[in-house]
C-alpha cells in the first residue's frame, strides 16, 4: 500500500514547510504542490547551500523524485521558467517536473490588478505578495480564466485569450493601467509553451497511478491554515485552501488517501502582511526573535511580525486539518530567552474563547491569555534527540502537546536538513 504524508502550514505561513518537505523528499517517490502559486517562498538548506522555491515543489533537489504542480495551483509560466533558470544556474538540472493541464494560469494582467485592488483599499490593505494570486483564482471561479493545458492547443488558447482580453482591457482602462495587446501576449506565451509544454499533463492520473503502485507520496502545502480563504482571518487571507482538505480538489485525490497529516508550526508565530495577530509582540523580544530567526519574507523581503506560540490557533488548525503530528520548527530560535510564553485562550468582551472568532473585527478585540514558562540558555542547534534537549525546552514541547492534544513528531533545531529530530516512529519509518 502506498504511503502518503501531507505537509501543511498551521499558522500564517513560513513555518518551515520547504525544509520539512525536502527532508522527507529524499525518501519520497513523488512531491505534489496542490494550491497557491509563486506567493509561496519555501526555503531548503543542505550541504551548506540555501535555495528558495516559489512554485516548484521542494522535491526538486532529489533526481529520483517526481515533482508535480497540481491542478489547484495558480501557475505563472513566466515565473516558473525564471525559477527553473535560477535552479539551472546553481547546478540543479537533474529533476523530474510535471504541471497539471488543469491548473489555472496567471496572466500578465493579474499582477497589475492585484496591485490596483490593493491600492483601492486605501488604509485597509491585505498586504498581498502582488503576484496576481487573488485575481487569478477569481477568474478561475468566474470561469473566465485560462489554464495551463490551453497552451497545448494554440487555436483554443488564442480564442480564450481574445475573450479574456476583451474584458480585462476594459477593466485595466478603467483603472488607468496599460492595456495588453493580443499578439504580444500570444507570442510570449507560445514561447513559454515551448519550454513548459513537455511538462504539462494530466497530473491526477499520474498521482493516482503512483498511489496504486505503492509509491511514497508527499503533498506540500503552501501558505498556512490561518491564511485559508475559508477558515483563516478573512479577508486577510490568501485565495486558496492550504488545508489537508485542499489536497483532494487541488491534486485530484480522493479523501480516503489523505490520512497522515503533519502540521508544520513554528515554536512561536510569525505573520507577514496585514491582519490581526493576537499574540503579536512589539517589544525588544520581537526584534530579538526576528533577527535570530531571520524573519524576513522570502518572496517580498518584508520583516515578519513576531508573536508567541498560539495554542488557540494550533487547536483550531489541528482540528480543521486533522493534524496527526506537529513538526515544531525554529525551536533553536527561542534559546536564550529568560521566559517563553504560550497563548492558551483569548479574552474577548468578558469571555474566554477557545477558538478564533469568525470576524477579524472580533479577533482584533481578543487579548491573549498567556502562560509563562522558564526559558533555556543552551544552544540546541546540535541536538540529535529529544533527550539531549535542556529540561526547560522539553517542558515547552510537552506543554504544546498537552494544550493541543497532538504529539510533536518532529523538532527542528536549525535550517539544515540534518538539524531535524524525528521523534515519531511512524515518521521515522516514512
Ligand atoms: P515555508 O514557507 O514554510 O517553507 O518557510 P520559509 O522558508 O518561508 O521560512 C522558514 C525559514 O526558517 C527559512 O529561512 C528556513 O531556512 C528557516 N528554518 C527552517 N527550520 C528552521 C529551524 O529549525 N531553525 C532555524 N533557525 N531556521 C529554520
Ligand atoms: P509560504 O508558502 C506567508 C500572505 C501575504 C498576504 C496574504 C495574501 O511561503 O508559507 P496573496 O499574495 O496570497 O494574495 O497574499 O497572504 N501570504 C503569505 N504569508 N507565507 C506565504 O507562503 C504566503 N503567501 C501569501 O503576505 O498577507
Ligand atoms: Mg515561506
Amino acid at each position: 500500500m502506498s504511503e502518503r504524508l501531507v505537509v501543511i502550514g498551521s499558522q500564517w505561513g513560513d513555518e518551515g514547510k520547504g525544509k520539512i518537505t525536502d527532508y522527507f523528499a529524499c525518501r519520497a517517490d513523488m512531491v505534489i504542490r496542490y494550491q497557491g502559486g509563486n506567493n509561496a517562498g519555501h526555503t531548503v538548506a543542505f550541504d551548506g547551500n540555501k535555495y528558495s522555491l516559489q512554485s516548484i515543489p521542494s522535491g526538486v533537489f532529489n533526481p529520483k523524485t517526481v515533482n508535480v504542480m497540481g491542478n489547484g495551483m495558480v501557475v505563472n509560466p513566466e515565473s516558473v521558467v525564471a525559477e527553473l533558470q535560477k535552479l539551472h544556474d546553481r547546478g540543479i538540472n537533474d529533476y523530474q517536473l510535471y504541471i497539471s493541464d488543469r491548473a489555472a494560469m496567471v496572466m500578465p494582467w493579474h499582477a497589475d490588478l492585484d496591485g490596483a485592488y490593493e491600492a483601492q483599499k486605501g488604509g485597509k490593505l491585505i498586504g498581498t505578495t502582488k503576484k496576481g494570486i487573488g485575481p487569478t483564482y477569481s477568474d478561475k471561479y468566474a470561469r473566465t480564466g485560462l489554464r495551463m493545458g490551453d497552451l497545448l492547443e494554440p487555436e483554443y488558447f488564442a480564442e480564450r485569450l481574445k475573450a479574456a482580453l476583451e474584458v480585462k482591457n476594459m477593466e485595466l482602462k478603467m483603472l488607468n493601467l496599460p492595456e495588453y495587446d493580443f499578439d504580444t501576449v500570444y507570442n510570449r506565451y507560445m514561447e513559454l509553451a515551448k519550454i513548459l509544454g513537455p511538462m504539462i499533463t494530466d497530473t491526477s492520473a499520474l498521482i493516482n497511478e503512483a498511489i496504486k503502485s505503492d509509491k511514497k507520496i508527499l503533498f506540500e502545502g503552501a501558505q498556512g491554515m490561518m491564511l485559508c480563504c475559508d477558515h483563516g482571518t478573512y479577508p486577510f487571507v490568501t485565495s486558496s485552501s492550504p488545508s489537508s482538505a485542499g489536497v483532494c480538489v487541488g491534486a485530484g485525490v480522493a479523501p480516503k488517501w489523505v490520512d497522515n497529516v503533519l502540521g508544520v508550526a513554528k515554536a512561536y508565530c510569525t505573520r507577514v502582511g496585514e491582519g490581526p495577530f493576537p499574540t503579536e509582540l512589539f517589544d525588544e523580544r520581537a526584534h530579538e526573535i526576528r533577527e535570530r530567526g531571520h524573519e524576513y519574507g522570502t518572496v517580498t523581503g518584508r520583516p515578519r511580525r513576531v508573536g508567541w506560540f498560539d495554542a488557540v490557533v494550533a487547536r483550531y488548525t489541528g482540528m480543521l486539518a486533522g493534524i496527526d503530528n506537529w513538526a515544531l520548527m525554529l525551536f533553536d530560535v527561542l534559546s536564550g530567552l529568560d521566559k517563553v510564553m504560550i497563548c492558551t485562550g483569548y479574552e474577548c468582551d468578558g469571555e474566554i474563547l477557545q477558538a478564533p472568532p469568525a470576524t477579524i473585527n472580533k479577533l482584533a478585540r481578543c487579548k491573549p491569555v498567556l502562560i509563562e514558562m522558564e526559558g533555556w540558555k543552551e544552544d540546541i542547534t546540535g541536538a540529535k534527540s529529544f533527550d539531549e534537549l535542556p529540561e526547560a525546552a522539553k517542558n515547552y514541547v510537552k506543554k504544546i502537546e498537552e494544550l493541543t492534544g497532538i504529539p510533536v513528531g518532529i523538532i527542528s533545531v536549525g535550517p539544515d536538513r540534518t538539524q531535524t529530530i524525528t521523534v515519531s516512529e511512524k515518521l521515522q519509518k516514512f
